[in-house]
């Protein structure tokens, strides 16, 4: 395994001709989530690149960016261990160098839902991961549908932007009780911890409700928060969204998909389920 800590040899790297790369960005800390879109890549693809940057342009200025967990060491052996090929790890100043000035925004989408309680989020999302992207030059990047709504947006980056990169989706990796793993979970308090899992227990609710043939998204989402509430976290949002383009939706539909975003203690957790039976 390479570490690369220079852009320029990361831009100037020669991969094999004919050798399909795979590429996980990360902002590190790793676990199980992360580790399964490594373990997908490798399947999937010759080359398999991971980068770890934990990106201050997609954290508010209240945010926890200055706290966010870091562990690059873990990180890497983890990493070695699954076989990685090359570990991408910039600094803040080759990325954002003095007097840099261009955004990557895709409109409507980044307006809703965490877009709507972390203004500029998804600008930095966008930004840094066409940067990445370009950088990397892969032909697939693997994602994790914990983070849908991001996973959305950069799909109809890549599409806007006409890239060549697909983006494989990845199912959420959960603790045995169901915890969606975050790399955000680190903060969380035991008793905060058992809060956090009325996230998903909102989410299975929903689901079971919807196949004992509820169909009225506002009934369901009335439901989820005060299920999340009764728990003792602060609901951010709870919408039912159709899965293909984040549309509204009144009716429950093969297509529904529930997210949720809620604060437990000070520690803001995602989470989404799909309400269809066959998912
Ligand atoms: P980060 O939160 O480190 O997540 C990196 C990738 O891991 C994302 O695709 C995310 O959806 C996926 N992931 C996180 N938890 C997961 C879980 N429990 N199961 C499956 N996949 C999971 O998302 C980011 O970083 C950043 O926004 C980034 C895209 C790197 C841009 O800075």
């Amino acid at each position: 395994m390479q570490v690369i800590r220079s852009l320029s040899q990361m831009m100037q790297l020669n991969y094999p001709l004919g050798k399909s790369v795979g590429f996980i960005p990360t902002m590190g800390y790793l676990h199980r989530g992360h580790l399964s879109l490594v373990e997908a890549s490798k399947k999937e693809c010759d080359i398999t690149v991971v980068s770890i940057f934990v990106n201050p342009a997609q954290f508010g200025p209240r945010e926890d960016l200055s706290s966010y967990p870091r562990n690059i060491d873990r990180d890497l052996k983890q990493l070695e261990k699954l076989g990685v090929d090359y570990v991408f790890i910039p600094s803040e100043g080759m990325i954002y160098p003095e007097g840099f000035n261009t955004w990557v925004e895709v409109k409507a989408l980044s307006e809703i839902l965490c877009g709507n309680s972390r203004p500029g989020h998804f600008k930095g999302v966008c930004t840094i991961v066409l940067k990445l992207i370009n950088v990397v030059r892969p032909d697939k990047m693997f994602m994790g549908e914990k983070d849908y709504q991001q996973l959305m947006i950069l799909k109809k980056m890549l599409r806007d932007l006409n890239l060549r990169t697909r983006i494989v989706c990845c199912p959420i990796v959960r603790e045995t009780d169901g915890l969606a793993m975050s790399s955000r979970n680190s903060y969380l308090s035991t008793a905060d911890r058992a809060l956090a899992l009325s996230l998903y227990n909102a989410l299975m609710q929903a689901k079971k409700a919807v196949s004992e043939g509820k169909t009225d998204a506002h009934m369901l989402i009335a439901l989820a928060k005060q299920t999340i509430r009764i728990a003792g976290a602060n609901v951010d949002y709870v919408e039912i969204l159709d899965s293909r383009d984040l549309s509204e939706q009144e009716t429950i539909d093969e297509h529904s998909r529930m997210l949720i975003a809620a604060y437990v203690g000070n520690t803001r957790l995602i989470d989404n389920l799909s309400l269809s039976s066959g998912e």
